[in-house]
């Protein structure tokens, strides 16, 4: 999946004869999964029709203040164009409207929007080599860069008149992988390595039979999520569950048992930065797991349980630079246990559910947590979805991992 997938995206096209590229620019960010508006300068319709982008951007091209097709003459508001967009893109960007944008010109749509727009703006310049090399663009791009907007630098090839030098507009394809990776570099989580657990285990009885418990896996799911949005590569090993999440930050391991969760948390703890035990781990499991399905005979049967392996101890015993987070289910002394097991299990950060709470603990879509960090600081939150708690605690995170 990539970053841009469910972004907003506002692309702006100038005057140029690259502006037959941009028809490709939408596509492939409708294929990154990302929402696409153009605005069009009058001029750019020389280039390209408003016809092909619409039909590729499956919206209405906006070029003018007031929507020419429209009986009704709809305007078209430059102020909510800016907002809706998280991020707006002008390609091509030529050095009239480059030299426009740096000098408050708003005297279409697209400069107009580009005045209001509170999102990352990106450019991609194009146009012949000697307006390229002319001071007076360079000046426009020291005077857009010192806005904070992003330059896409041009690339060095055959020009539309003839020429060969610098002045061609980046292909789309590395116009949006240049975007991602800048949004990625940005996002704080980048390059941070996070390992995961979600869900229950099932401990076999017999071929057919387990022990397990109700844990929906949503907490450890929505935690992946999150951390993986905010640049984060996750590993997430699941026990048994109806969740799914398709992220290209996100690797799914699934495991079926507390053994094979304790195996495969272990073989990936070295490699991360931070992990986070969310699984609702079997305590115990049956000593004999019967070869054969077991027959009902006798009116009662007795199954003798043993220990399963503490993931979360055995990896506060190993730890050196990780961030070590648990999950606590209390019933009652709820602080004083949580405390209790942080300081027990050489955690960073303990996440305690009371059962006490309504709506807290697992199966539902809501969960209402106190963290508890190693320094003794509590933070308790109020009643939240899974997402929005998933959302605190990789705050909390970042603060420690900062602090
Ligand atoms: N946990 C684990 N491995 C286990 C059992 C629990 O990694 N075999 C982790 C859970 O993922 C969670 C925390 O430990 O992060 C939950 O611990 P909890 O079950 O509440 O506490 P216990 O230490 O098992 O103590 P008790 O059940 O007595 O409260």
């Amino acid at each position: 999946m990539s970053i841009l997938s469910g972004k907003n995206i506002l692309l702006g096209i100038t005057a140029g004869i690259a502006a037959y590229k941009t028809a490709s620019l939408v596509r492939l960010f409708i294929k990154a999964g990302a929402h696409v508006k153009v605005i069009m300068t009058p001029a750019s319709k020389d280039f390209i029709t408003p016809l092909t982008l619409s039909t590729l951007s499956k919206n209405p091209v906006h070029s003018t203040f007031v929507s020419e097709e429209d009986e009704n003459a709809v305007w078209n508001n430059h102020v909510e164009l800016g907002l809706w967009a998280d991020i707006f893109l002008i390609a091509p960007a030529t050095a009239n409207t480059l030299s426009k944008m740096a000098n408050g010109t708003s005297d279409n749509l697209l400069l107009a929007t580009y005045l209001s727009a509170k999102c990352p703006v990106y450019f991609a310049p194009a146009m012949d080599l000697d307006m390229y090399k002319h001071d007076s663009t360079k000046n426009s791009f020291k005077i857009l860069k010192g806005f904070k907007n992003i330059m896409i630098p041009a690339t060095s090839g055959e020009l539309a008149s003839g020429l060969v030098g610098e002045g061609r507009m980046a292909e789309p394809e590395d116009i949006i992988t240049f975007i991602e990776k800048d949004i990625l570099k940005k996002l704080p989580l980048n390059g941070k390595r996070f390992l995961i657990t979600a869900g229950p285990t099932y401990e076999a009885i017999d071929p057919v039979r387990f022990i397990g418990n109700h844990s929906s896996g949503k907490m450890g799911f929505e935690i992946a999520k999150v951390a993986a949005n905010q640049g984060a590569e996750v590993v997430l090993i699941t026990g048994p569950t109806h969740q799914n999440l398709s992220h290209s930050f996100v690797e799914i391991i699934p495991v079926t048992s507390a053994e094979e969760m304790y195996v495969a948390s272990h073989k990936h703890f070295n490699d991360v930065d931070v992990a986070i035990l969310s699984a609702a781990v079997a305590d115990y499991r049956p000593k004999q797991v019967a070869a054969k399905k077991i027959k009902k005979k006798d009116s009662t049967l007795t199954l003798e349980l043993e220990k399963t392996k503490d993931i979360l101890a055995s990896l506060g015993d190993i730890k050196e630079k990780q961030l070590l987070i648990g999950f606590a289910l209390e019933t009652n002394n709820e602080l004083e246990n949580a405390k209790a097991k942080l300081n027990k299990k050489n955690l960073d950060l303990i996440v305690l559910n009371s059962l006490q709470d309504k709506g807290a603990g697992f199966g539902g879509t809501t969960n209402k947590v106190t963290i508890i960090n190693k320094n003794g600081n509590i933070n308790e939150y109020d009643l939240k979805s899974k997402t929005e708690v998933a959302k605190d605690l990789i705050n909390e995170i970042l603060n420690n991992i900062n602090a």
